[in-house]
Formats: structure tokens, C-alpha cells, sequence
């Protein structure tokens, strides 16, 4: 069954159903400053789900593009993918765990439709914790539609839970859906969950039955909820018994074009095919970000640098397999074709977009040529050195002169048996933040070296970590330092020892709760010894000028900083610890990252 029959039949399926076929929105969410793409069906009817009416009603099914750069390193598996279609049906007060579990095995298993062997479907359901009891009515309905009990698997909140969105608002258990791809399973506890392979997920059915109120209780909600998500290009994967979404009718046409532009052969040697998925991937979801009704054009700022970065990467590989060009457009037409009668808007706007994947990769291909030749010219002295390590403050200087990212530098150097220093690359860059921040009248001018919208959220949410762990772990707490990209954050500080699970949870809700006051954050420029009179906290043995820039968020943080900060915290998005770990001796380092409503 292809991709376009898949989603057809699903239309069809809940349309009988009694549900209104909607229509898919917008890759750029819609009044929303806190993500930058759509990366769920449900987030567009996220008012919906909170109680407003729909006006076509409370049964719903529509198609939705999507994008999720979480994984966008991974890209290049043959799994991972940054845009995707997910399907969807929702009810709005209406039916609840009993018909969304029947109608999802029926449309599964059922020969008119999907006509997937019983026994390759596993499910999980919620196993219940102190908030929440254990699923065992969805464990039933799938018991009583012949679901054996051993193929039923009880999991925790990390795996079986979805939303709140924000901090509040509805929740609810989930029910996943996974197929099992036949391969022997990878140990004795393998089971649907484990990463090895054996298990795809390729349908997800949260039941929205709690409200998450602000002192953290759930409360049973008047109005349950189901949102479901259907992945089309991994279920279409396993429906054509395919081991990889590439080997579907929706990437074989793209590869088959970069094999013709570069006499490469897909399938024969993994680091081509790997060039060879992330331009396919890459390709197709610049065309849909630029096809996009709402507009996004490459550049330094949220979506559009996002877009940005997807071109270039693409860009890169393909230089890797031979193509010194801009070619793009190439496969985009391919899409573009594919996709013009479910997203017409992308047929429409066929000709912005190869235009404007023309003027990104000239301007990219002109970057690398002088990066590259720098790099040429560096080569030789760099292979003298016995440790065939590239110093950081190298990698640093192409960086900071050519806008070379340091990524390339890292591929270069793997290709001459070289690794780059990252550790003293982060190093140098930190330095040159800090200096900027210090040096005499750019003051005014320094701070966040990247001024991206996402990184500017990420400076503001690294002033609430930093008086979180103040107030948690006490005031002997100072940075030590901080890195900020789009992804992540990363902040260094002073404390002997590794902080316990509750103080990071008591830290994490610290910021979340700052976050959803909306605090304004304002700046005044002082005189250091005034900044420092007032409360403004200062960076031990950092170097001032003598006026310096004073932020203040809301009644709970000042700094000296040099900004710039968003101008309420709550745009930030939720904030959320991934990793607490030592530094170096008293020292230790927290990872974290702004997760946005709708995004796993
Ligand atoms: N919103 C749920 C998901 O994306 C269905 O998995």
C-alpha cells in the first residue's frame, strides 16, 4: 500500500466513522511564539481540545504536515526524518478509550483496510503512578478485541504519557500501537519501547482525561479527550515490508535523482547512502517550509534559520558526493510533484521555492569555497601534529572569520584522519562571548553571540537556572560558565557535589513556574558599583567595563549581562533538565533544553 493510499484510507475509514474531515494547517504554527513548527496533529486544535467548540464538530480526521528537529543529527539513519505526515482522529468530548481502541484495531487489522496480521500488533498502556492509576481499562478493550495479555505491556509516564502542553492544562495516559518487524528480539527483556529495531511505533492514542492544575494535582476532566497520531511514512514502511522509510515510493524517486546527478548507486556503500537520505530528507522539508503559506525564508532567526541549516547540511553532502553546484531543486521538483494534490500549496509556490533554494546554497557554496581553501591552506601544518587532533581555537578562528560551522570542520578533518579539539572550540568560543561581553565600549553591542530567537530564549532561561540553583542549593552557587546554541543549553557552576534528583526537580520547577508567570524583563545601564549595590548578581572574576547593561526579570533575578533577552519569560517554553554532571573538581554542568508545547 503507498503512501497517498494509506492516507486515503484513513480519511475514509473515520469519515465512516461519523467523523468531519478537516484540513491540515499551516508547518508555521498560528499565535504561537513558543515553537517553530507544527509538530503534531493535534497542536493546531489545541484550543479545541481545551474546550472551545469546533465548528465542524466533535468528531475530527485530517492529514497534517509536520516537522521535528529534535533528532536532526540523527537524520542520515535509515529511520530518523525531520519532516513527516501524521494522521490523525479526535474526539472532542465525544467517544473515549473503548471506540478509539476498537476503531484502531478494526482500521489495522481489518482486510478493506490495513489488513495487518494480528499477531504482529503489541500495545502499551499507562502502568499508573502517584498521580494517576494504572491503565488497565485500555489494557482491556485491547484484551477483549483478542490482544493476548503478553503482548500488552504496562509503562511509566516517560513512555505512556502525553502533554500537559504547557505546564497545565489536559493530560492523559496514552495507548501506542507497535508492529513488530519480525526480527529476533534483542535480549530477554526486549519489548515494545526498546530501541533496537524489533518494535515500531506507528500509532499513538492519548486519552486527555486529566487536568494538570498549577499546584501540580490532576484533577479528572469534565470534557476526556482522544488525540491520535499515525506516522505515513513509517507505517507505509512496515505495510510494503520495507526495512527503512527511503525504500518507500516517497524517497526511491529523490534518490533516484541524486544517484543520476552523481553516478553514485544507493545501496551499496553506507556513508553514501547516508549523504543520500539527509538530502533527500533535507530536501523535502525545505521545499514544504518554503511552500508554506505563511512565508519562511532562510535566515538567522528561528524557522528560518532552521530552513537554513537544512539546506546547508544538505548542501554539504552533496558536495560530498561530487555535485560543486547548487542542485536542490532537483529533487524538490520530485516532491514538489509528489505532494501537489494533498498540499497544493506547495505546487503553487513552486517557483519561490527553487529560487530561494538557489540564492541559500550560492551563498553557502561561496562560505564553504572560503572555508574549504583556508582549511587547504591549514591542512598541511595540521598533520604534523602527532595527536591528529585540530586545536579548538583553529576550529574557532574559520569559524569566526569565514562563518565556517564547525561541523564542516569536524568532517573535514574526519576525512584526513583528523578530529577537532570540541571541547577547546567550545572553550574559544566562550571566551570570545565573554571578551566581547567585557571589552570597553562594546559593551552595549555584546553578549549572546548568536542572536537567534531560540537562543535569546535560552539566555534569558540560563539567568532562571542560575538563581533557581541559588535558591535551591544556596548562595555559594556562581556560573562558571554557559553554552547556548538553538538546541541546548549548557551551564557550569560552583557546588561540591552532585545535586540529588529533588533539587533538580525542585530547580526545574523553580524556572517552569517563572516561565509561566510571563515576568517582563527589563534592562537599565548602571555603574558597576551601583549594578552591584542593588543586588545585581556579577560573574566572579569576569572583567567590567565601568557602566554595565542590568537585567532584571520580574521580582526574580538581576544580573549584569549583555543581553539581549526576550521581554517576557513566557515565551521561553517549558524548561527542562536533561542532565546534571560534574564538570570539572566543584564544578559541575546541568544540559538543558526549552521543550515546546506538542513536541515529544
Ligand atoms: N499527539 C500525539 C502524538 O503526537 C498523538 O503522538
Amino acid at each position: 500500500m503507498t503512501a497517498n493510499e494509506l492516507r486515503a484510507k484513513y480519511i475514509e475509514f473515520f469519515v465512516a466513522k461519523g467523523h468531519a474531515e478537516i484540513s491540515g494547517k499551516s508547518l508555521i504554527p498560528e499565535n504561537d511564539p513558543t515553537v517553530l513548527f507544527t509538530t503534531a496533529g493535534m497542536h493546531p486544535l489545541v484550543p479545541y481540545l481545551l474546550g472551545e467548540p469546533h465548528p465542524a464538530g466533535k468528531r475530527l480526521v485530517d492529514y497534517q504536515k509536520c516537522i521535528r528537529t529534535g533528532d536532526i543529527e540523527s537524520v542520515g539513519d535509515k529511520s530518523h526524518l525531520t519532516f513527516f505526515e501524521m494522521l490523525g482522529n479526535w474526539s472532542l468530548g465525544d467517544y473515549f478509550k473503548k471506540e478509539s481502541i476498537a476503531w484502531s484495531y478494526e482500521f489495522l487489522t481489518s482486510p478493506r483496510y490495513l489488513n495487518i496480521p494480528p499477531e504482529k500488533i503489541s500495545v502499551t498502556v499507562f502502568a499508573g503512578d502517584e498521580n494517576a492509576p494504572p491503565d488497565d481499562f485500555s489494557a482491556g478493550c485491547w484484551e477483549s478485541l483478542g490482544i493476548p495479555r503478553s503482548r500488552i505491556h504496562y509503562l511509566p509516564k516517560e513512555d505512556n504519557w502525553w502533554g500537559p502542553a504547557g505546564e497545565t492544562g489536559p493530560c492523559g495516559p496514552d495507548s501506542e500501537i507497535f508492529y513488530d518487524v519480525g526480527i529476533p528480539p534483542c535480549g530477554a527483556d526486549c519489548k515494545p519501547g526498546c530501541k533496537c529495531g524489533k518494535y515500531l511505533e506507528i500509532w499513538n492514542n492519548v486519552f486527555m482525561q486529566y487536568n494538570k492544575g498549577p499546584d501540580g494535582a490532576y484533577t479528572p476532566l469534565a470534557r476526556p479527550c482522544v488525540d491520535t497520531g499515525m506516522g505515513v511514512e513509517r507505517t507505509a514502511t512496515i505495510l510494503q515490508g520495507k526495512a527503512s522509510v527511503y525504500d518507500t515510493e516517497v524517497f526511491r524517486p529523490a534518490i533516484a535523482v541524486i544517484e543520476k546527478l552523481t553516478g553514485a548507486v544507493y545501496g551499496k556503500d553506507e556513508e553514501t547512502d547516508r549523504s543520500i537520505r539527509i538530502i533527500c530528507d533535507h530536501a523535502r522539508a525545505a521545499a514544504f517550509i518554503l511552500g508554506d503559506p505563511k512565508g519562511v525564508t532562510p535566515s538567522n532567526v528561528g524557522a528560518g534559520y532552521v530552513l537554513r541549516r537544512l539546506i546547508r547540511r544538505a548542501l554539504r553532502h552533496g558536495r560530498k558526493l561530487g555535485l560543486e553546484g547548487p542542485f536542490l531543486s532537483e529533487p524538490a521538483r520530485v516532491f514538489i510533484a509528489f505532494y501537489a494534490d494533498c498540499y497544493p500549496e506547495i505546487k503553487e509556490k513552486e517557483a519561490f521555492i527553487y529560487s530561494e533554494l538557489r540564492k541559500e546554497e550560492e551563498k553557502f557554496l561561496e562560505t564553504l569555497k572560503k572555508g574549504e581553501g583556508e582549511f587547504e591552506k591549514l591542512l598541511p601544518n595540521l598533520l604534523k601534529n602527532p595527536s591528529k587532533v585540530i586545536p579548538g581555537r583553529v576550529a574557532f578562528r574559520l569559524y569566526d572569520t569565514f562563518g565556517f560551522p564547525v561541523e564542516l570542520t569536524e568532517e573535514l578533518a574526519a576525512e584526513g584522519g583528523l578530529k577537532v579539539d570540541r571541547r577547546g572550540f567550545d572553550e574559544a568560543y566562550k571566551k570570545h562571548q565573554e571578551t566581547s561581553r567585557a571589552g570597553g565600549d562594546q559593551i552595549f553591542k555584546a553578549g549572546l553571540a548568536d542572536h537567534s530567537e531560540v537562543s535569546v530564549k535560552y539566555h534569558t532561561a540560563t539567568h532562571l537556572l542560575h538563581k533557581a540553583l541559588k535558591q535551591v542549593l544556596g548562595d555559594h552557587v556562581a556560573q562558571r560558565g554557559s553554552n547556548i546554541t538553538p538546541e541546548r543549553m549548557r551551564f557550569d557552576f560552583s557546588h561540591p557535589q552532585a545535586m540529588t534528583k529533588e533539587e533538580v526537580d525542585r530547580v526545574e520547577a523553580i524556572v517552569n513556574e517563572q516561565i509561566r508567570r510571563d515576568l517582563p524583563v527589563t534592562m537599565e545601564i548602571m555603574d558597576l558599583e551601583e549594578a552591584k549595590k542593588s543586588g545585581a548578581t556579577a560573574l566572579f572574576g569576569e572583567k567590567y567595563e565601568q557602566k554595565v547593561k542590568v537585567y532584571t526579570i520580574g521580582d526574580f533575578s538581576k544580573e549584569v549581562c549583555g543581553g539581549p533577552h526576550v521581554e517576557r519569560t513566557g515565551v521561553i517554553g517549558r524548561f527542562k533538565i536533561q542532565k546534571e554532571q560534574s564538570s570539572s573538581a566543584g564544578v559541575r554542568r546541568i544540559r538543558a533544553v526549552i521543550c515546546n508545547p506538542g513536541t515529544v
